[in-house]
């Protein structure tokens, strides 16, 4: 462990945790060795919600298919073999009674609803997936889960309780369509102050670094649903617990209630994990699956994070890991563990050394962003074969405004709660363009304006010329601004003073003749930031992890074509804010906000985030494209178990080994 805890003059009969770091706790700090962050994952998401809506039994084999694609398959279709590398011919050859259902798509001419069509499979060159129903699952199950939080907050039955935890919640953050991180901190603060009386502060307690008294027990009964990680042959369960124990008790049995809640309302079943920070809770949630949750106690995170690759570790999948591995010859995070900083300080620099040093260590302080927003929205079509004329063009630039309408609506824009105010346009033929204009603050929005604004944007390309063949068309808004609050008059949306001058001027309409080779901010920076880098820098940890899927939609159709080799996972997705949390109090944070793109790692200003945002989104296309290219010419593989870009997902599996079976309980690493 990290983390410094304090000499106790009576190890036995006293705790290694004192009132500060309870504090801590209270207020849901990262600094606290109490604390507590659970990971809930949705098991075969849209395979599930398939299932919840054609009330599919459990038992049923199902997948989901995109065009010829899987891109879920429930967990009673997994023991014949079916993998979403499989095709859907492939799929019924293992399981002649395997249910494959369609996504629900758009399609051409047919206006600009979305519904589930028995024939989609067969007209890619007509329809467009759609993913809103299962975004709309993912609200419901959000929605739930929170409701069942809030039944954990304080209760007003004792007011000497209630004043101690008034206001207390844990917070949540949407990771991505089907996964979420709680912070359970400050709620298993209230249940431990409820439970445990002596752990509450008393006034004349001076001394906040005095340990706190031993638990009251020598026994934690953990329940069934709680699969444990064993302590390895250095940990030892026998040792009482202490109240980092006690915690992930609570923990679980906090956690066990919101996944059931989620099957008693809605039926859905998923994973979760359980440990001190958002990288343990991640790499847990994925250790049993399905329906079960994995507990990772702080006695328990160094053997289970020995039994690792790095690789697996997210921000170390990559080119830092690949150079790691080349420096220290191993991928295997118990060996690293013989690294000593300074040797890890010899091969990277310092800063890089310092959050790869903690992170094997399984320290990690990312905190959980309960920003639940979109930031923009996309609707996404490559054309194989590519599309010819304005006339083609158009057809899909009506269901795209359909699709972003929707959305729009789904985010409340009929109550004006929120609007964007830029929409742009990317076009694909050899080369990548975009077009971007600001969406007039006198209209009100709707599928016409959107329309006309893309139909315009994609006159303003064809007129630069080379419009033809295209091979990838799509549409986007984004720049979301607060509408008419409460009271507030429609004016609200109309942009004041500088604001207005400054939009004009960065949403003038680009010429982005092609995807910059150089980063926008790279150009455009002239302060050197290697003092904000001073105060703000964080390591690749930092950068939340949990970045919101839906920020940058990228989801779509891009996304869910399954098979996207190179293309992103969610969680890698969207972006994280960079808060200086060791200066906290000392700066003004907000003025210098600093963004770490997590797709690059660049610590961009937060103004140009949204610029450096679309940025990658045209990088995207152009590498998607080039993939289809290729893989079009390519056969599939034929070991499904070994495609190059199979393991993109960076799952948490145990040293490159398969998942757990179902039901194994206690996991015994070597
Ligand atoms: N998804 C996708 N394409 C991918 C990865 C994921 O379309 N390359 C979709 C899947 O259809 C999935 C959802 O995103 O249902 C969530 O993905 P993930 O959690 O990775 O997998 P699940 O299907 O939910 O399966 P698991 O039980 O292993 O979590
Ligand atoms: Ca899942
Ligand atoms: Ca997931």
């Amino acid at each position: 462990m990290s983390f410094d805890l304090p000499a106790s003059p009576d190890a036995v009969r006293r705790s290694h945790y004192t009132h500060r770091h309870l504090q801590l706790l209270r207020h849901g700090s990262t600094a606290t060795p109490l604390r507590a962050i659970a990971h809930v994952d949705l098991d075969a998401f849209y395979a599930q919600c398939e299932m919840v809506r054609l009330g599919t039994p459990r038992d049923t084999p199902l997948a989901v298919r995109q065009w010829d694609s899987l891109i879920a398959v429930n967990y009673a279709a997994r023991p014949f073999g079916i993998t979403r590398m499989l095709s859907a011919t492939e799929a019924r050859e293992k399981c002649p009674d395997i249910v494959l259902q369609h996504v629900a798509t758009f399609r051409e001419g047919e206006g600009g609803k979305w519904a589930y069509r028995d024939d989609s499979f067969r007209n890619i060159k007509t329809d467009k997936v759609s993913l809103d129903p299962y975004r709309a699952e993912s609200r419901k199950i959000l929605k739930t889960m929170k409701d069942e939080l809030e039944r954990w907050c304080t209760d007003d039955s004792e007011p000497e309780l209630y004043a101690l935890t008034q206001g207390l919640t844990a917070s949540l953050e949407k990771a991505s369509i089907d996964e979420v991180f709680i912070d359970l901190s400050p709620l298993i603060y209230c249940v431990l102050l409820r439970r445990y009386p002596e752990l509450r502060p008393s006034p004349q307690e001076e001394n906040k670094d005095a340990a706190l008294p031993f638990p009251p027990t020598t026994a934690l009964m953990w329940g069934p649903e709680s699969c444990l990680i064993e302590l390895g042959e250095h940990g030892n369960e026998e040792d009482d617990p202490d109240w980092d124990d006690v915690v992930m008790l609570v923990g679980a049995e906090i956690v066990h209630a919101v996944r059931n809640a989620v099957w008693e309302k809605l039926h859905y079943t998923c994973s979760a994990g359980l440990s001190r920070n958002k990288m343990l809770a991640k790499l847990g949630s994925a250790c049993n699956k399905p329906n079960l949750q994995t507990v990772v106690r702080n006695r328990a995170v160094q053997h289970f994070l020995g039994g690792y690759k790095f690789t697996q570790i997210r921000m170390l999948g990559g080119k830092l890991g690949d150079q790691v591995t080349a420096f220290f010859g191993t991928e295997k995070v118990s060996d690293l563990l013989n690294v000593s900083l300074e040797q890890l300080r010899a091969k990277l620099d310092d800063s890089t050394a310092s959050w790869l040093y903690g992170i094997i260590r399984g320290d990690d302080r990312t905190e959980v962003n309960p920003r639940t927003q979109i930031k923009s929205m996309l609707s996404a079509k490559s054309f194989r074969p590519s599309i010819n004329s304005m006339e083609q063009a158009e057809k899909w630039l009506h269901i795209f405004a359909a699709d972003i309408y929707g959305r729009l609506v789904e985010d409340g824009i009929l109550e004006n709660r929120r609007r964007p105010r830029v929409i742009t346009l990317h076009h694909r033929t050899v080369q990548s363009r975009s077009r971007q204009f600001p969406i007039p603050a006198a209209n009100a929005i709707d599928e016409s304006l959107l329309f006309d604004l893309a139909k315009n944007l994609l006159r303003q390309v064809v007129g630069d010329g080379q419009a033809w063949p295209c091979s990838n068309l799509s549409l986007s808004v984004s720049s979301f601004e607060d509408g008419v609050a409460k009271n507030k008059a429609i004016e609200g949306f109309l942009l004041r003073g500088e604001q207005a001058k400054s939009l004009s001027h960065s949403i003038r309409p680009r010429d982005a003749e092609s995807i910059p080779s150089e980063h926008p901010s790279d150009k455009r920076r002239k302060v050197d930031d290697s003092g904000i880098k001073r105060f703000f820098f964080q390591p690749p940890n930092a950068i939340d992890p949990a970045s919101n899927v839906e920020d940058s939609d990228l989801t779509s159709e891009n996304f869910a074509a399954s098979d996207n080799e190179g293309l992103q996972p969610p969680s890698e997705q969207g972006s994280g804010l960079v808060t200086p949390e060791i200066f906290e109090g000392q700066i003004d944070s907000a003025e210098l906000m600093q963004f770490i793109c997590p797709r690059c790692s660049k610590s961009i200003p937060e103004y140009e985030r949204e610029e450096h945002n679309d940025w990658h989104f045209a990088k995207d296309l152009d590498i998607q494209d080039r993939q289809e290219a290729v893989t079009t010419q390519q056969s599939r593989p034929a070991n499904p178990t070994t495609p190059r870009g199979s393991n993109t997902r960076g799952r948490g599996g145990r040293g490159g080994k398969s998942k757990p079976e179902k039901g194994q309980m206690r996991l015994a690493f070597q």
